[in-house]
């Protein structure tokens, strides 16, 4: 198990299949009342986003949907940010890469500042963007995109500005 869901959360595991495992977010253990609202709302919503940024290369692969409480991604090896032991040289520019290309996307991930959520990968070092509990999706073109994408990208530029102050002096 990878994270054991409160009471609202779904729980995260880790399930070998595949080359390097796949990742199940699940509400099902949740009590009736967040799995007929919240359960079903997050997962539909992370799901999209998940969907949305396939094949965006600092995003694990989306693999599907399981049921309307549960959908599976790619896991990809990462650890977390830390700025005692910092990071590789390229991973602030990569971060900053990998947030417009999101936003190009339609997406915003809104919960960047949380450690968990961005990792450096084990394999060659790059961002991995995770969870995206918290994201919303805009449709491409439309109107949500023109007026409150650019709006709401602010908070994820923001948690990149703290990322570049903790981790900035410390390159390996
Ligand atoms: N695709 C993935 N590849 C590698 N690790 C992952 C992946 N998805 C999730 N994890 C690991 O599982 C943890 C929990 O997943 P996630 O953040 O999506 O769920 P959560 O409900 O927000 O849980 P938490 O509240 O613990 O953050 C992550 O912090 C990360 O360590
Ligand atoms: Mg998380």
């Amino acid at each position: 198990m990878l994270s054991l869901g409160g009471k609202r959360n779904p729980d995260v595991w880790w399930l070998p299949s595949g080359e390097g495992g796949i990742v199940i977010k699940d509400f099902a253990p949740r009590p009736a009342w967040v799995r007929a609202t919240v359960g079903r709302w997050v997962t539909a919503r992370e799901s999209r986003a998940w969907s949305a940024l396939d094949g965006h290369p600092a995003v694990p692969r989306f693999l599907g949907g399981i049921d309307p409480l549960a959908f599976a991604v790619e896991y990809r090896p990462g650890r977390r940010l830390s700025s005692a032991r910092g990071v590789g040289p390229d991973f602030l520019e990569q971060l900053e890469v990998a947030l417009s290309e999101m936003h190009a996307r339609g997406v915003v991930h809104l919960d960047l500042k949380h450690r968990d959520n961005i990792l450096e990968a084990d394999a060659d070092g790059s961002p991995v963007l995770i969870d995206f509990g918290s994201a919303l999706v805009f449709k491409r073109g439309g109107l949500g995109a023109r007026w409150f994408l650019p709006w709401l990208a602010r908070i994820d530029r923001s948690a990149l500005r703290k990322w570049q102050r903790k981790l900035g002096g410390s390159h390996r």
